[in-house]
């Protein structure tokens, strides 16, 4: 699919749907309303209220060189955020779709108070988001239209948050495909296939550990998850040298688990077969490093991706072992469920013994995410306020919302064993998201460190007028924003 800036009014381009993104209250363009002998005046604030994803389309019966018009609202101008513009482009685009369009355009958003750029930067990544197609393995291949270009109208003023909109957006699209894909197709060999040829493709350095390397690493926590599978576990590393490649490094970490049956402490049934996206966090890496690197980012980026699957087998680790990592603390594990933070700990040990100045690191971590927040906001935990609130900013600026979650000193006591360092558990299921993020600080030093848990926000079970169903890419957009804020000098 092709996307481009076009120099052309809206009563001149020619395309099978031209989209007109309107607030409430606000009339039709009037060039576009006098071509169309007042049929826009007569639609607008009658059948058409405006209303955020409400659409409306018109025939224009060779009256303009588009086909057909979409009258897409946007809500109240005064709510209009980057998040609902977004939306509301990829409710258009799939609306245009359905009603079998293969090239739209979409026309400036009218009385959004916003920069020309970043409207069309959320426009673009709206429209490319709601048109993906996630991959499927049915025999059957059906034939479905499918729009081929995007115009987005409008001239120097938004070319750049149309690239900007566009480079997101494909970063997404491929974390949503990497964690869509079934776990028997996405093995963590796969997995870093995949991760380096993304590499490979996009001037990133790579280096990718197999079960011997990470013996030699010392990654006792990765390898101990690991011990229960037929498959070997990878430590994947890449190295964006944006910013020269002597650092200061921001280090990306992402949980890599390509299928969390539970292990020993096995998961009920239900459920259990969306675990394929228990990589969600390593996908949001991955989606993100292509990003920054298509963006040409000044800065340097180190991502870490621990990866193996989680399950039951006699040689599996047990509750009740303790088992030692990367960090030197030893962990006595508590639920073979509880395995994100076990091989993130060892990623993340591994990106502060590299030197990184400031470390992110997300993950599908727990259910309790879920309880304490919805599907609506990731949580955030970390050992640093400062770097908490910037990564909290890069979330809100690039339409994904974070929580800050308690650190205070006492929340430690939950991790406490009586035989080692520390439980990869919770005492009484008590706080789980804030236990799970504060196991992960005590494996960084004093690195300031950030996890987002985006397990609510991963999946979607079912699709909508914005979005298919299944793995949504959520994460990856706030790492490439920290990234290039990094890059401005938030070092
Ligand atoms: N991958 C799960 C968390 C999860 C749950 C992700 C639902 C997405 C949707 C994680 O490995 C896990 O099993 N966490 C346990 C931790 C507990 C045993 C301390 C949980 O949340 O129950
Ligand atoms: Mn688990
Ligand atoms: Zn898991």
């Amino acid at each position: 699919m092709k996307v481009q800036v076009t120099r052309q009014a809206p009563t001149e381009v020619a395309v099978d749907v031209l989209i007109l993104p309107l607030t409430e209250g606000t009339p039709a363009p009037a060039d576009v309303n006098e071509a169309l002998g007042g049929l826009c005046a007569q639609v607008v604030g009658a059948d058409f209220k405006g209303e955020l994803g409400e659409t409306t389309l018109l025939y224009t019966g060779g009256r303009l060189p588009a086909r057909k018009v979409l009258l897409l609202g946007l809500g109240k101008a005064a709510k209009v955020t980057n998040r609902s513009l977004r939306r509301a482009a990829g409710i258009g685009a799939r609306a245009a779709r359905s009603s079998g369009a293969r090239s739209i355009a979409f026309a400036q958003p009218r009385t959004v108070e916003m920069k020309a750029a970043t409207a069309a930067r959320f426009v673009t990544e709206g429209a490319l988001h709601g048109l993906f197609r996630l991959p499927d393995w049915k025999s059957e291949k059906k034939e479905r239209p499918e729009v081929e270009v995007v115009h987005i109208l409008g001239g120097d003023e938004v070319a750049e948050g149309v690239e900007h909109g566009r480079t997101v957006a494909e970063g997404v699209n491929l974390a949503r495909t990497l964690a869509w894909t079934p776990g028997n197709h996405m093995t963590a060999t796969r997995l870093a296939e995949r991760a380096a040829e993304m590499c490979r493709q996009n001037g990133i350095e790579v280096e990718v550990y197999d079960k011997k390397g990470c013996e030699e690493l010392g990654l006792g926590l990765l390898l101990a998850v690991n011990q229960g599978s037929r498959e070997e576990p990878r430590f994947i590393v890449m190295r964006y040298k944006g910013g020269g490649g002597k650092g200061p490094w921001l280090g990306l970490v992402g949980k890599g688990l390509t299928f969390d049956s539970g292990g020993i402490s096995i998961k009920p049934t239900e459920g259990m077969w969306n675990m394929k996206m228990d990589m969600g966090g390593a996908a949001a890496v991955i989606g993100a490093m292509q990003a920054i690197a298509r963006l040409k980012l000044k800065a340097d980026v180190l991502a870490v991706i621990p990866s193996t699957d989680n399950m039951p087998d006699g040689g599996s680790y047990r509750p009740g072992d303790v088992v030692v990592g990367l960090s030197g603390k030893t962990v006595e594990i508590r639920s073979t469920d509880a395995e994100g933070r076990l091989i993130l700990a060892d990623g993340l040990a591994y990106a502060a013994s590299q030197g990184c100045q400031k470390i992110i690191t997300a993950s599908t971590l727990t259910g309790a995410v879920n309880i304490a927040l919805g599907p609506i906001r990731f949580g955030l935990v970390a050992n640093d306020d400062a770097w908490e609130e910037e990564v909290y900013q890069a979330g809100e600026a690039a339409g994904e919302r974070g929580w800050k979650l308690p650190h205070d000193e006492e929340y430690y006591d939950l991790i406490k064993s009586p035989i080692a360092d520390m439980i990869n558990g919770t005492k009484n299921r008590a706080a789980g998201t804030v236990a799970g993020g504060l196991f992960l600080m005590r494996h960084v030093g004093d690195t300031p460190c950030v996890h987002m848990d985006i397990a609510a926000l991963a999946w979607k079970n079912s699709g909508d007028k914005y979005e298919d169903e299944g793995a949504t890419g959520a994460g990856t957009r706030t790492f490439v924003e920290a990234a290039r804020r990094f890059a401005e000098g938030g070092r």
